[in-house]
């Protein structure tokens, strides 16, 4: 019999999030619980329960918000009952407010707070409350997507600083994620330039090509993976 896997992914409304979720209803072994801050308005997730061959679960995550938080991981427990694990938990949500012009001494500290708060706290906070389903799970994989911004190896200059600074600190935290379970997989993933709201259009990669590597990624990762800093493609990148 195929093995089924249950997925939990953040920001599922739009770009990345939406086009994961899109790819992985195509199986019949998969259960995708899509979290977004606002189901009533994601009409481009909902629509995909039209023709899911997996089974699609909405669920309302703010993931900035820790009440939002606490609150999504009540409703989860109703929708998988006590028993039910997470296999996979992607912490896609993210927030670019800084863009080419911001740098270190050029930037909003109210930009900086909320960058920090969606792309670092919240999804420490994410994987702190979801904790009791990913040890259920079979595979206990956490995925952060990270950026290649986040490479101070990579040196990509002096702009982009505010949300470059929070997708290192997202990168530290994978790290810590997992030295402190080493029974999970946990890595962090930079889906590449892409076109979506945060990308733009003049990005090099469609959503499905990035998608599709992500997810390959994703399945066949293997305790050598958790603690990694890796692109799309599987190549591993300089902190
Ligand atoms: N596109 C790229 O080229 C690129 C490159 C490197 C890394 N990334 C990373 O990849 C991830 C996905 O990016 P994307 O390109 O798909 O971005 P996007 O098109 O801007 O979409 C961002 C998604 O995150 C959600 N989100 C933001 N804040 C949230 C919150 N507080 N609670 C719940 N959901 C929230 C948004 O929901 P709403 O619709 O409710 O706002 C939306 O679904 C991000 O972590 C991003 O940093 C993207």
């Amino acid at each position: 019999m195929t093995e089924s896997y249950t997925w939990l992914i953040t920001g599922t409304s739009r770009g990345l999030g939406l086009e994961i979720v899109r790819q992985l209803l195509q199986s019949p072994t998969n259960t995708v619980i899509a979290a977004c801050r606002a189901p009533e308005k994601a009409s481009s997730l909902q629509s995909l329960k039209n023709d899911a061959k997996g089974f699609l679960h909405v669920l309302e995550m703010d993931t900035s918000n820790e009440e939002s938080i606490e609150a999504s991981a009540t409703r989860l427990k109703d929708i998988l009952g006590v028993k039910g694990g997470v296999d996979y938990l992607i912490n896609n949500a993210g927030l670019l407010e800084g863009g080419h012009s911001v740098t270190a001494f050029n930037f909003s500290a109210s930009s900086l707070r909320r960058e920090l708060e969606t792309n670092v706290v919240g999804h420490a906070i994410v994987a702190k409350t979801y904790l009791p389903f990913v040890e259920k799970g079979k595979r206990k994989i956490i995925v952060n997507m990270t950026s290649g911004l986040a490479s101070i190896g990579s040196d990509s200059g002096a702009t982009y600083a505010t949300y470059s600074l929070s997708k290192t600190a997202l990168n530290m935290l994978t790290t810590k994620q997992a030295k402190a379970r080493p029974d999970f997989i946990c890595f962090c993933v930079d889906p590449g330039w892409v076109k979506t709201d945060m990308g733009g259009k003049d990005a090099l990669l469609e959503p499905h090509e990035s998608v599709s590597h992500i997810l390959k990624l994703v399945t066949n990762a293997t305790s050598e993976s958790s603690g990694q800093f890796l692109r799309y493609d599987g190549k591993v990148l300089p902190w």
